[in-house]
């Protein structure tokens, strides 16, 4: 920890890091941050936190609440005006003591390990399927955008398969959850919110029509156990938006996982090679990957009542960003935290957040990926960069948009284990 004077002050390193360039490279800008010491007081009412320790303990702490409706009429009165906002505003992730435990105990009967480890074999083949595709697209050497070939594709069509949305729907889907999305960057992005809005619409109305259908007929989906817990448990307006938060949560932060597990893999021809020939070793390398790249960089809480967070005095009505790409490098916490090295031990990043809220697919989404890149690697042994990758121009949100790969010249017929 340097001794010396803070070279910028908080407020314009958060400045910098909502606009870009730091949206690119927000890693420096933590570093400026963390000068200032795990808790930061950026202006009266907004403190940001950097520290392992700290952000983890935010999260599990039960007065600190989310944002959400009441809080959100005192930054943005006009949120109901948007049905992108009203859409997330009504999910779980939204809501505090008591609807939101109501809430969540309900999803997740629709969540269970058994529905989830029961998808593996038809994750393992809709792999096999998309890098059929992928070998199809990038046959004879041409170069393949990985993001929209593979990454775009798994995480939605996997979500998909969970909550029992029909094969063809799932390109309307990928573009219409992709629009939806935008309203996860919350208000700082007002101008492309009218289009997450009419994204927001005809997805209402779609999953508004999928559970009538259910109704009747349920299948062993989450869908069917949603739409049997009862109208007097989960109203319909909370349930189309808990099917939202679903489709949307899991699908860009997969993407973005996947992207960067491959990016890394290619800039590590080593790791690569023991992706190959070590089963497991992809767990470890997954974590490694969640804890360098977070696809979600930061989330907030805010006060109701004065509080102290380990030491640190937090006045009501405080808002508090709490940046999880920051916390996952912590030098307090992670020895040489800006080196990716997956045999590190006891990794367990902040990425999918802590306590109450923790992520409902984090087990889906490593899964995934788990499963994906060993199989990809094994596939296509000469698989390359064949450019360069391009970012997603957001803070929050952390991933690629384009992975422009090539896959050799050696490419088998068929996907094989
Ligand atoms: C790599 C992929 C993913 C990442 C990085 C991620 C990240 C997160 C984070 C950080 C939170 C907590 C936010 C907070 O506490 O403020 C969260 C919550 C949540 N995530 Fe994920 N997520 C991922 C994949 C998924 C998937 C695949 C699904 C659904 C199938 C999903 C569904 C949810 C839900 C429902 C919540 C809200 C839980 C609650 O409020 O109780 N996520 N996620």
């Amino acid at each position: 920890m340097t001794e010396s004077a803070p070279r910028q002050s908080p407020l314009a390193t958060i400045r910098e890091l909502v606009g870009s360039p730091g949206r690119t490279h927000p890693y420096p800008r933590y570093e400026l941050l963390r000068e200032h010491g795990a808790v930061v007081a950026v202006r009266p009412g907004l403190m940001v936190v950097v520290g392992y320790a700290e952000c983890d303990a935010a999260l599990r702490d039960s007065r600190l609440r989310v944002q959400d409706g009441l809080s959100y009429d005192a930054i943005y009165p006009d949120w109901r005006e948007h049905p992108a906002l009203r859409g997330y505003i009504d999910s779980m992730l939204y809501r505090n003591p008591p609807d939101h435990a109501r809430m969540r105990r309900l999803v997740s009967s629709g969540f269970t390990p058994r529905r989830v480890n029961g998808l593996r074999p038809a994750i393992e083949q809709l792999i096999d399927r998309l890098l059929d595709r992928l070998a199809e697209a990038g046959g004879a050497g041409a170069p393949v955008d990985f993001i929209a070939e593979f990454a775009s594709r798994l995480p939605i069509a996997v979500i998909s398969a969970l909550l029992g949305v029909p094969e063809q729907d799932q390109a309307w889907f990928r573009r219409i959850a992709a629009d939806v999305t935008i309203a996860l960057e919350g208000i700082t992005n007002l101008d492309a919110l009218s289009v997450a809005d009419a994204a927001m619409r005809d997805l209402s109305a779609y999953f508004v029509a999928l559970i009538e259908r259910r109704r009747p007929e349920p299948a062993d989906d989450v869908i069917s156990v949603l739409a049997h817990s009862g109208v007097e448990r989960l109203n319909q307006q909370e349930l189309v938006a808990n099917m939202m938060l679903l489709l949307t949560a899991g699908f860009e932060t997969t993407s973005f996982l996947l992207g960067h597990c491959l990016l890394l893999a290619c800039q590590h021809p080593d790791l690569a090679r023991r992706l190959r020939a070590e089963p497991g070793f992809s767990v470890n390398y997954v974590e490694e990957t969640l804890r360098f790249e977070a696809p979600v960089q930061a989330t907030s809480r805010w006060a109701a009542t004065e509080l102290r967070l380990l030491g640190h005095a937090v006045p009501a009505g405080t808002k508090l960003v709490l940046i999880l790409g920051a916390a996952n490098r912590d030098p307090r916490r992670f020895a040489d935290p800006d080196r990716f090295d997956p045999d590190r031990g006891d990794i367990q990043p902040l990425s999918f957040g802590a306590g109450s809220h923790f992520c409902l697919g984090a087990p889906l989404s490593r899964m995934e990926a788990q499963i994906a890149l060993p199989r990809l690697l094994r596939r296509f042994p000469e698989l390359a960069l064949a450019g360069a990758p391009v970012r997603r121009d957001t803070w929050v949100g952390r991933g690629l948009d384009e992975l422009p790969i090539s896959l050799g010249q050696k490419l088998p017929a068929r996907a094989g284990a």
